[in-house]
């Protein structure tokens, strides 16, 4: 981790109301440096053919469906375009009762290489994000307590957004995921997770903070931690906090069946 990452860590911390940290120990690195260094340019190969697709589909949600069975039908899978740059297929981890789900975009580079989902540097926040909010309000969760996902379970090249039909052809085992699990609330994480699942073009800054229902089922929209890294946006990492306070005391108050 360089000093300008270690240094937005911290002021989402500052963010949060946590105020005893001493920003002025470490040193600003210029943006432009930063960037510099993180992303030497390279040119941009020509994206490989497609490969034929088989898109036959399996079938929604059957009964007795667990997690073992969905990532099982998965296999080696062939069905869009995804797989031709993909090291691992990422499907998902946590606890598999949970009460909360977590649904992000699509694995990163990091996420690739070790089939986990959020293991890098949006990872690591998102794991902040949970215990920090939770821990601040004195409410017992922690990541590991939740299930995590994504809307596509292999990484799109140069970490593109997914497309409408790679997002529908994975689309069918996030909804087996979800309809497994049965959380008693969902949360996404950012516009594509938002749009896969409630079919919206409506933005965060719309829909956050809002209730929203998937199947039933109660849904957070919020910010995606990727989006808090990259954009220095006090005001959004403070709306962040606000959605996962709302959202955790929802789903760890054992009196509250419907969100208020
Ligand atoms: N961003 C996501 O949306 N998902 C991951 O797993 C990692 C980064």
């Amino acid at each position: 981790m360089n000093a300008e990452q270690i240094r937005q860590y911290l002021e989402y911390y500052r963010d949060l109301g946590i105020t005893d940290l001493n920003l002025a120990e470490i040193p600003k690195i210029p943006k432009t440096a930063a960037v510099e260094a993180a992303a030497p340019a390279v040119a941009v190969p020509a994206p490989p053919p497609k490969p034929e697709m088989d898109l036959i589909l399996p079938k929604l949600a059957p009964e007795g469906d667990t997690l073992a069975k969905i990532s099982a039908d998965i296999g080696d899978c062939k069905r869009c375009q995804l797989c031709q740059g993909r090291n691992k297929i990422v499907f998902g981890s946590g606890n598999e009762k949970a009460r909360l789900v977590f649904v992000g975009e699509a694995p990163g580079a990091d996420e690739d290489e070790q089939g986990f989902p959020f293991v890098g540097r949006a990872g690591q926040l998102l794991t902040q994000m949970i215990e920090g909010t939770a821990a601040k309000d004195k409410l017992p969760l922690r990541r590991e307590d939740c299930y995590i996902c994504n809307v596509v379970k292999c990484r799109p090249p140069e970490n593109r957004t997914p497309l409408p039909d790679e997002m529908e052809v994975c689309g069918q085992f996030l909804y087996r995921q979800l309809m497994t699990i049965q959380p008693k609330a969902i949360c996404a994480l950012g516009a594509t997770a938002a749009k896969a699942l409630l079919h919206t073009k409506d933005s965060v800054t719309k829909m956050r903070g809002n209730w929203h229902r998937w199947h039933g089922i109660p849904m957070m929209v919020t910010y995606h931690p990727s989006y808090l890294l990259r954009a220095y946006n006090a005001e959004a990492k403070k709306e962040a906090w606000l959605d996962l306070r709302k959202l955790f005391h929802f789903v760890l108050d054992d009196s509250k069946t419907e969100p208020e």
